[in-house]
């Protein structure tokens, strides 16, 4: 591969010293990172390489101390250097342009990664800003057979506030880079256990048989927080549930579960059918989004600095959605996240159709409980499948129990990766697979829109307020106890 650099915008912030570097010092551990891969972090901030690398190092040691070598770090050091721009200053484009062929030593084959690790507000400035310098264009255009010279742009969430806003973005980007150019993070595609849906899935002969409107009577997908907004109240009260997690996380979870097998495991054949899911769920009417909807706030969020007195911002939602195609006709799939919590926990429950009828001789008030299959994306990560079993010395008695699979128990307590190493990974090999495309985050948003709409007009339902610590608010089970149903947990037992 030609030589490569990857070019971080926002380097002096929190997601390049939490997330970004550790990922990367642990991919050049693993001896994954492509040969002569050159890091260059540019921010505003007046420091030289060796105050860059001393920050950098310091965010290592905080973040990830048990992969911390003195040794290695030293040799992972020596590729990052910095340069001192400003996102809003043009001329700074240029003089990254010579930056960039300076220490590429003029190749014309060197490949460049960008990644915005920048507030939203930057996203459509630097695609515009790299575009005009001539940064975004490739050098050996690979659609000509030329592998190296290739630009692309790592793009981090929020992506846009509503439809309008993302597609306004999406056209900004594409004023400069081609859509195959850009790769948008939804950190939860880059988690092992979202990865493995499609494993469990379609490398297994025995699941997909019974995974649809036959056989499956709900699926559940919760992600519970036990953090509050903490220091990112100002952005998060101008977001609110829906956006943070909703839009991207929930959704894309949902499409894991619900999407048809693709023929093939290639980037756009995956992405596909994740928008025919998108695209079969059945939006919610903004008149009719408090039957559809629950949303609260935890009593303490109006307290955090940054939040506007009186704020309506959620920090709880719980939604019932309808997937409109044959597979799934008439299974509802609830979905549920908040912050403040009791705990910390994202989970996937496919919740099975009783049997259809029953021959044992059952005391009075004994019902069979549903089989339920849990996907413990974290903490606990693993598969969990419950089933009923006949109790010992019992004439007709059953209870339910479990079949587990844990990662850490058939991989290793350290198995797991962090997400941005896969994805960073990923982007560095031109798989998009676990990146969303453009239509992609607008047919999510599709679905969004009506329900943020239906929360700012006269349909809206009532906010509701949870303890923080809680498991959130009554309302959120009795809105699932109108539908005859209950939220279930399947993990972390
Ligand atoms: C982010 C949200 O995208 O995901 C945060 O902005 C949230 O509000 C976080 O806390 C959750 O990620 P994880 O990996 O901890 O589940």
């Amino acid at each position: 591969m030609s030589d490569t650099t990857l070019v971080i915008f926002g380097a002096s912030g929190d997601l390049t010293q939490r997330k970004l570097i550790p990922a990367l010092y642990n991919l050049q551990r693993k001896g994954r990172l492509p040969a002569g891969l050159r890091i260059l972090g540019f921010a505003r901030r007046p420091w030289d390489d060796a105050e860059f690398r001393a920050q950098l190092r310091a965010g290592l040691e905080q973040f990830a101390p048990r992969d911390f070598d003195a040794a290695r770090w030293e040799a992972f050091a020596a590729a990052v250097t910095y340069f001192r721009g400003d996102l809003n200053t043009p001329a700074d484009f240029e003089l990254l342009g010579q930056k960039l062929a300076e220490v590429e030593g003029g190749a014309a084959d060197a490949n460049r990664l960008y990644y915005l690790a920048t507030g939203p507000e930057y996203y459509g400035p630097v695609a515009a800003g790299l575009g005009a310098a001539g940064l975004a264009q490739e050098a050996g255009a690979p659609e000509n057979g030329s592998r190296g010279g290739w630009r692309r742009l790592v793009i981090e969430k929020p992506f846009g506030r509503d439809l309008e806003s993302a597609h306004a973005l999406n056209r900004e980007l594409h004023a400069a880079f081609q859509e195959r150019q850009v790769y948008r993070i939804d950190h939860y595609l880059g988690k092992e256990t979202a990865q493995n849906i499609l494993f469990f899935r379609f490398a297994n002969t025995i699941f997909e048989p019974v995974w649809n409107r036959n056989y499956v009577y709900s699926v559940q997908i919760t992600v519970a927080e036990s953090v509050d907004v903490g220091h990112r109240a100002g952005y998060y009260d101008q977001a609110g549930v829906l956006r943070d997690m909703f839009q991207n996380h929930l959704l894309q979870l949902l499409t894991l579960v619900a999407m048809e097998p693709p023929a093939s495991f290639n980037a756009d054949a995956v992405r596909n059918e994740k928008v025919k899911v998108l695209h079969a769920i059945r939006p919610i009417p903004v008149e009719a989004v408090a039957q559809h909807t629950v949303r609260a706030q935890y009593r303490k969020y109006r307290d955090a600095p940054g939040v506007a007195p009186g704020s309506q911002t959620p920090t709880y939602a719980a939604l019932r959605l309808h997937v409109d195609n044959w597979r799934w006709q008439g299974v509802p799939f609830y979905l549920r996240s908040g912050k403040s919590l009791s705990s910390k926990s994202t989970e996937i429950i496919v919740q099975f159709r009783r049997p259809p009828h029953v021959m044992f001789n059952f005391a009075p008030g004994h019902r069979l409980s549903s089989n339920t299959l849990s996907i413990c994306i974290q903490p606990d990560e693993g598969i969990h499948l419950r089933f009923e079993a006949k109790v010992p010395d019992s004439a007709q008695d059953t209870r339910s129990v479990d079949m587990d699979f844990h990662f850490r128990d058939s991989f290793g307590e350290n198995a797991l990766p962090d997400a941005y190493e896969r994805l960073l990974l990923d982007a560095l090999n031109g798989d998009a697979s676990l990146f969303t495309r453009g239509d992609e985050i607008e047919a999510a948003w599709r679905i969004i829109d009506p329900v943020l709409k239906g929360w700012e007009s006269p349909h809206a339902p009532p906010l509701h307020f949870y303890e923080s610590g809680s498991a959130g608010p009554a309302e959120a089970e009795a809105f699932i106890a109108r539908d005859g149903r209950a939220w279930l947990s399947g993990c972390g037992h």
